[in-house]
């Protein structure tokens, strides 16, 4: 059974948490902390227990070599401004100076490891590495939800070194509302799907044939199902090699009680994406010079229609290019029927969590629940196990 944060004795522990500090920094600074920030419950409740507090991350790709551009040091100093007190940080991760560094902690202190990729050990799950980290810590816990697919060294090579190992809050937040909230979940059930790329949400869309009551499928992939059911998309985005894979999904779903709704309209730009030669065209008119970019007024007011019957809504990709504000409308209109309707609603995926927050930064919040993780989030929705969780499950 997986261990939970709150079930160990924590004073004057070392606990070496496992955190996913992999933010965007822009010129040494953390430009979006939302996966900082999501782990200071952990952190803090550690502290508040006389616990002494290791933190390791990776960060980007950086191919096993130290490469400055990929430090953590800024996501150090953003964590010591959200928990308002100092952080130590160490440049390397498993250096003696570094796990000395941990070994003489004092209760309540917090100490951050440089990027554990700079070893291409970390990535190969390579078992002296993992039981190097393991010197940190007395007690490990995993709450680097955003990373729980990976199967690394130090999420889950370095599992089989500690006794006393569990998961952190957020962790058991993303599996209570991504896992467990679908095994009995509030009818009508409604899964949200955009972005461009079938490929990416294939398992999701199976997954919920037979178990959603509706899917909606916006953005750039509801044009291969479109184009899978005949209609011309002009010069918009369509992965021609997977009209085949969207024709046999619509098969499937008829099959059940499922029912794939896809828009009806939409608003674009005629000839290139940015000639500001603005178009919107229903689903049987789209001229061979038009690029659909968003979802037109038909097509929300039927999604919204959908969404305010819902009690439990999943929602993972954008249904427009919603970093350009003009065509922001359908996704910031979706957002705005979710937050106003009494329902379980939880969001994932980088870009449909960049377009909450750059529509309002507070209506995040009004979500049940924002997953921190990106390929996590989509495989624990297609229900598949993550190996990094796994393998804590085990006796
Ligand atoms: C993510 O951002 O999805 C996680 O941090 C994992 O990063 P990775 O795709 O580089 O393994």
């Amino acid at each position: 059974m997986l261990r939970k944060l709150k079930s160990f004795d924590l004073q004057s522990q070392r606990i070496l948490i496992r955190v996913d500090f992999n933010v965007p920094i822009e010129n040494d600074t953390v430009v979006d902390d939302y996966r900082i920030r999501k782990t200071i419950p952990t952190i803090k409740y550690c502290i508040d227990q006389g616990t002494k507090v290791v933190l390791m991350s990776h960060l980007g790709r950086p191919k096993g070599k130290i490469d400055s551009k990929f430090s953590l040091m800024p996501a150090g100093e953003k964590l010591a401004e959200l928990l308002e007190m100092p952080v130590k940080f160490s440049h390397d991760c498993i250096s003696d100076d570094a796990i000395n560094v941990s070994q003489n902690l004092q209760s309540g202190e917090v100490h951050l490891l440089e990027n554990l990729r700079f070893y291409n050990e970390e990535i190969d799950n390579d078992s002296q590495f993992s039981m190097n980290l393991s010197k940190h810590g007395e007690i490990f816990i995993n709450d680097a939800f955003g990373t729980a697919h990976r199967e690394h060294a130090s999420n889950v090579g370095i599992v089989k070194h500690f006794t006393n190992k569990g998961i952190g809050l957020l962790v058991e937040k993303e599996l209570e509302f991504l896992s467990e909230s679908l095994q009995d979940p509030s009818l009508p059930l409604l899964l949200i799907i955009g972005g461009a790329k079938i490929d990416t949400k294939i398992d999701v869309i199976n997954r919920f044939l037979g178990l959603a009551d509706n899917i909606l499928i916006g953005g750039a992939m509801a044009n291969t199902f479109l184009a899978a059911n005949g209609y011309h998309m002009g010069k918009s985005l369509v992965e021609s090699d997977k009209i085949d894979i969207a024709k046999k999904i619509l098969l499937n779903a008829s099959k059940t009680k499922t029912k794939i709704i896809l828009p009806t309209d939409f608003n674009g730009e005629l000839n290139s994406l940015g000639s500001e030669e603005f178009e919107y065209a229903d689903k049987d008119n789209i001229k061979e010079n038009m690029i659909c970019e968003d979802i037109g007024k038909l097509s929300i007011d039927l999604f919204k229609n959908f969404i305010s019957q819902s009690k439990t809504i999943f929602w993972n990709g954008t249904v427009g290019v919603a970093e350009n504000k003009k065509f922001a409308v359908g996704t910031e209109s979706i957002i705005d029927e979710i937050v106003n309707n009494e329902c379980i609603s939880v969001i994932g995926g980088g870009d449909t969590i960049a377009a909450v927050r750059n529509y309002d930064n507070e209506l995040i919040s009004a979500f049940s629940h924002a997953s921190t993780g990106g390929g996590a989030c989509l495989e624990l929705l297609s229900g598949k196990k993550l190996p990094a969780i796994e393998i804590l499950d085990k006796k």
